[in-house]
């Protein structure tokens, strides 16, 4: 991995100019989404995705998603089911990734889709992420901006603390709205299939659908090594969920009413929207204090099964680092 020197762009028409231009050059440029914050290169330009692996240590086996400024690039790059194009029409911009088989001449580095047939696209909300994208005009390769297997950034203190040295820039958007990944629902079959939970609530695609989509977590992770990667999000300290007597040593992180004893809440009056938004804030937070952590039940409906997935993975068992 070559060293690099990491500026911090401002959110305006300057900082926009000068990460296009970086990405132009094959660079590697943070940016604001309002899911997380990711680590975009040129999509097309294999030594530019190489270097995304490179800089978060990522397994190469883990595709990567496809961030694009309009639907129009992504009908060019991947063919839309009718199930397809209602999730697109309702969901886009925002926080939905659809996994689609590939279209012949699509241009991307096979590095992008791990060597698959099929591609996972998404149009980001976040305004400055919009603005980079028509800048730079092109397709823009993004994971989310930590060193892989570490806690997501939703800020660009967060990427500056993972990934200083390793990247060109970051692009100062704040903190992120939404604070979990996107959700991943694959169409590339006869029928959706929920691959990751996140940002877009899993009661909001079934209204649309008119049923649940089916699950399959185990290929979002890693299409090629089932449940390789079931730890991730992983804080340097144990961490035990569903807690709700904590243990004198250990950190505790509430969620809603009667959690008073409470180190940090994800949310005091048990709003989910705002425990999304506040998640890996707090797991950054709570790194930094190197105590055994302890959460307290979070419900499992709406945004909850996306905070759930990442709880879960954050308590894995894990080998030691
Ligand atoms: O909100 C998000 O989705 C953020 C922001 C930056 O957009 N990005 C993000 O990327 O979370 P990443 O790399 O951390 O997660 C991408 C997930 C991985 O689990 C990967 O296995 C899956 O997407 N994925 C990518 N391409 C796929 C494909 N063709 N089939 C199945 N899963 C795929
Ligand atoms: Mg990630």
């Amino acid at each position: 991995m070559d060293r690099r020197t990491t500026q911090i762009l401002p959110p305006d028409s300057a900082g926009i100019a000068a990460a296009a231009t970086i990405l132009r050059e094959g660079g590697l440029v943070a940016l604001p989404t309002e899911t997380v914050y990711g680590l975009a290169a040129d999509a097309r330009n294999d030594r530019a995705v190489a270097a995304i692996f490179a800089a978060k240590d990522r397994p190469r086996f883990n595709p990567l998603i496809v961030h694009l400024a309009e639907i129009r690039d992504a009908r060019a790059l991947a063919r839309f089911t009718p199930g397809a194009e209602a999730m697109a029409a309702a969901f886009w911009p925002g926080p939905l990734t659809l996994v689609l088989p590939l279209r012949a001449g699509h241009g991307l580095s096979p590095l992008v889709t791990a060597g698959l047939d099929t591609v996972a696209l998404r149009l980001p909300a976040h305004p400055l992420a919009r603005q980079l994208l028509q800048a730079f005009g092109g397709p823009l390769a993004a994971p989310s901006a930590n060193p892989s297997g570490r806690i997501s950034p939703t800020s660009a203190a967060h990427v500056m603390a993972g990934l200083t040295g390793r990247i060109d820039a970051v692009l100062d958007g704040g903190p992120c709205a939404v604070g979990v990944e996107s959700t991943i629902l694959d169409c590339s079959g006869d029928h959706p299939a929920l691959l990751r939970a996140g940002g877009t609530t899993a009661e909001g695609i079934a209204a649309l659908l008119g049923n649940a989509p089916a699950r399959d977590p185990g290929k979002a992770q890693a299409p090629r090594a089932p449940g390789q990667l079931s730890s991730h999000y992983a804080p340097h300290a144990p961490v035990r969920l569903n807690v709700s007597d904590p243990a004198p040593d250990e950190l505790w992180i509430g969620f809603g009413p009667g959690c008073d004893g409470a180190a940090l809440t994800l949310s005091a009056s048990g709003d989910l929207t705002e425990a999304a938004a506040n998640l890996f804030r707090i797991l950054h937070e709570a790194d930094a204090h190197a105590r055994p952590i302890a959460f307290a039940p979070v419900p499992q409906h709406g945004l909850g099964q996306a905070i759930n997935d990442r709880l879960i993975r954050a308590a894995h068992p894990r080998p030691a680092t």
